[in-house]
């Protein structure tokens, strides 16, 4: 497997045995400790990070793995002017895999493009984040024992929160999943994610009480209101303070529910609510080092086999106008859309997912 781009560049059974192996590193850590012996890992970040960037960085060196890292665009040629695709091949020729984050949607894809070594998107502004998704379903796994017949909620900014969109796209594979979607109007869903949902006939429901939706949960996904993606610091001022979970609002919850949170938290769960057993996200935080160090096994052990997910034909006749995509800044990237199957004339660009025009 060659990148890790997009949630959706994973089987459901691929994701099975990652989260197998997860386990039983788990159970056996020792037995790992030399699997990477003598290749590296380069972590790119040119977003703020502490347990993405610190846990790749640690499940590669669990790993009996040496890790390279770049932190913030300031530490790097990048704020030189340097391209993605540039800063990417520098890189792949003095490290074996890359972790990339980004603040364009789109970044690691054209990563990914421009070198052969494998790549994995840690966050690409707004669009997504597939491995918050990976901790996400190892911690569903181990502690609801299943991914099929859930409802879950999901709360607070639906909108810029990327590890949301990916995690609809991954539970959305499984039968009997139902969404609440919480949040104020300014916050939905982005189309294409919603879209996506109403294609894979995914029952959904849209409120902005947190109250109202809690006693049908059996999950509660919690989100940061993200004051670094508003264009409108007032927008954000009205917004912030949006939704607080505490322990008052827990007692209206389901006794086996489960709360996960990507982190960081500003004050969107009182600290009260950490005690409750329901409580997962610290959990939830282990095994984001767990999923990635399967993660880094599979792709510096697999073949180098591309999975054919996004071989679909590409058109160049429109003009993605989305300021946050990637394909507005990166020198000479020629803009590409790809049409939404069963919707007349829809087509997204391939980088950020905004509908083009
Ligand atoms: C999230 C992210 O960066 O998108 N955090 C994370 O990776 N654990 C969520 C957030 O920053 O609010």
């Amino acid at each position: 497997m060659k990148r890790l781009i997009d949630i959706l560049d994973l089987s459901v059974q691929e994701l099975d045995q990652l989260m197998d192996v997860a386990c039983d590193i788990i159970a056996q850590p020792r037995k790992y400790s030399h699997a990477c012996e003598g290749k590296q890992l380069a972590a790119l970040f040119f977003e703020p990070s502490t347990r993405t960037r610190l846990s790749f960085e640690s499940a590669m060196l669990a790993l009996g793995g040496q890790v390279l890292s770049v932190s913030g665009a300031g530490g790097s040629s990048v704020s030189k002017g340097e391209s993605i695709a540039d800063t990417a091949r520098t890189v792949s020729c003095y490290a074996d895999i890359i972790a990339m984050r980004h603040p364009q949607e789109g970044a690691a894809l054209v990563a990914a493009d421009s070198v052969s070594i494998p790549v994995i998107n840690a966050g690409d502004g707004g669009h997504c984040h597939p491995t918050q998704t990976l901790a996400d379903l190892l911690t569903i796994r181990r502690e609801m024992g299943r991914f099929d017949h859930l409802t879950v909620g999901l709360c607070g900014d639906l909108k810029y929160g990327r590890t949301v969109h990916s995690l609809i796209a991954a539970l959305s594979r499984y039968e009997g999943v139902r969404f609440v979607l919480i949040s104020p109007p300014e916050l939905r869903l982005p189309d294409y994610v919603v879209e996506s949902m109403q294609d894979a006939h995914i029952p959904y429901e849209e409120t902005v009480s947190l109250e109202g939706a809690l006693p049908k949960l059996d999950i509660l996904y919690m989100t940061r209101i993200q004051r670094e993606r508003f264009d409108d610091p007032a927008l954000y001022e009205a917004l912030k303070g949006s939704y607080v979970l505490d322990t008052e609002k827990m007692a209206l919850a389901k006794p086996d529910m489960r709360v996960l949170h990507p982190l960081p938290r500003v004050n969107e769960i009182s600290v009260q609510v950490d005690s409750d057993p329901r409580a997962s996200y610290f959990r939830q935080m282990f095994n984001g080092k767990m999923m990635r160090m399967a993660l880094i096994l599979k792709m510096l052990s697999d073949s180098g086999e591309e999975t054919p997910v996004n071989n679909r034909p590409v058109y160049r006749h429109l003009t993605c106008r989305n300021p946050k995509c990637i394909s507005q800044t990166e020198q000479e990237l020629q803009q590409a859309f790809y049409k939404v199957p069963g919707r007349r004339e829809i087509y997204r660009c391939v980088y950020c997912e905004q509908q083009a025009e």
